[in-house]
């Protein structure tokens, strides 16, 4: 058993049942909020807001103050870490992300052991939110895993064929497997090397964020996603990295068992699409976080409600972290977020 004082949220993902579950929102802090599009529009190119420590941390207390979740999470992107690598990355208003031309492999296996340095300002961020925050709340540090940060990398332009399948990303894959395992490889040292420099800042807990899981044929999920957080995972304790960690294969339902036993991993995101009874035997594994559709969130209504009451009634009994399924979207309107705490009990 963890000490009495322990977060919630850290109790629920070392395995222990809590009254009530713990409660945070993926993507909590952002445009749905009028105090982040306010502190936001203070500087003008996405990159930049979140490398100034003073700024990313007030967004990542916003939604803190106004709604009390269980957890913080750090404000930052899963694309610093290509920047960290030396390739180019920048956001076109409304569009989303854009990656210039990857650098050679060779060159950014020279920065891997520096990627934490590069991105020193994101523990300065930590650093100062672990300050301000109550102690019982948590603070998330994350990454993206490799092969979700690969897709953007190797696909810079991200054409729009194809797009939600990472259509260009997974042809080469097939195409020139060398080349996308060696980038993966890459990917799993600097990731490594961020994440602890997130932990040796403040972050109690750290989540990899595995958005393009979806889709895989499985010995693509074995070599992509499987592989690399196994390789990921033993690094980051390698490294001296003590605090749980979160997987978040998103869109992978039917490989979920098979992800929680294979990777050592604290504890297991599932995504919206993910049944309950196949939730149900991933936290007979290991505890689980999840997984109300945030169009859903959006809607809202009595069927949020009522979704919110069937997710209690097969998840409550813990381990479980509620979350959403996915990103919180920038048209939710705020009372849907304080009517889903209330529903829980955590308001
Ligand atoms: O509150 C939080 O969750 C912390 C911050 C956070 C952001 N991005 C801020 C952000 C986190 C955890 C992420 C993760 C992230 N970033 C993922 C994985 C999660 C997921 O949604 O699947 C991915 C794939 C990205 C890459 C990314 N960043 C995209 C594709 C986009 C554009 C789409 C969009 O939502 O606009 C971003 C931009 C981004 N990252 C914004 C925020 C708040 C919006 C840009 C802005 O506010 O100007």
């Amino acid at each position: 058993m963890t000490p009495p004082d322990t977060p919630l949220f850290l109790k629920a993902l070392a395995g222990e049942t809590t009254p009530r579950p713990p409660v945070w929102f993926m993507r909590q802090a952002g445009r749905y909020l009028p105090e982040y599009r306010a502190l936001r529009a203070t500087t003008p190119g996405f990159i930049e807001f979140c490398l100034d420590p003073e700024k990313a941390a007030e967004a990542t207390l916003q939604p803190m103050r106004r709604f009390g979740f269980d957890a913080a999470i750090v404000f930052a992107d899963i694309l610093l870490i290509p920047r960290a690598l030396g390739q180019e990355v920048w956001f076109e208003a409304g569009e989303g992300p854009r990656l210039g031309a990857l650098p050679p492999v060779e060159a950014m296996r020279e920065k891997t052991a520096g990627a934490g340095e590069a991105l020193r300002e994101v523990g300065q961020t930590l650093s100062i939110v672990r300050r301000e925050l109550e102690p019982e709340r948590a603070l998330i540090g994350f990454a993206g895993a490799p092969w979700t940060v690969a897709t953007y990398m190797l696909d810079g332009e991200a054409r729009t064929i194809g797009k939600g399948e990472r259509a260009q990303a997974r042809t080469y894959a097939y195409a020139e497997p060398e080349r996308v395992d060696a980038v993966l490889e890459v990917l799993v040292e600097a990731t490594a090397q961020y994440l602890k420099m997130q932990a040796d800042a403040g972050a109690q807990a750290l989540k990899i964020f595995e958005s393009w899981a979806e889709g895989l044929p499985d010995d693509l999920f074995e070599r992509l996603v499987l592989r690399p957080h196994q390789a990921l995972v033993r690094r980051v304790r390698e490294l001296g990295v003590t605090v749980p960690l979160i997987g978040f294969p998103r869109g992978s339902a039917a490989l979920a068992e098979r992800y929680a036993t294979a990777c050592d991993v604290q504890a297991v995101a599932l995504d919206t699409a993910c049944p309950l009874e196949v939730g149900k035997r991933v936290q007979a594994i290991k505890p689980i976080q999840g997984a109300l559709d945030p169009l859903l969130l959006r809607a809202g209504g009595p069927l949020l409600d009522r979704r919110v009451d069937q997710l209690m009634e097969a998840w409550g009994q813990g381990p479980w972290v509620f979350n959403l399924g996915h990103g919180i979207l920038p048209d939710v309107p705020i009372a849907h977020v304080e009517q889903v705490l209330k529903r829980i009990g955590a308001q």
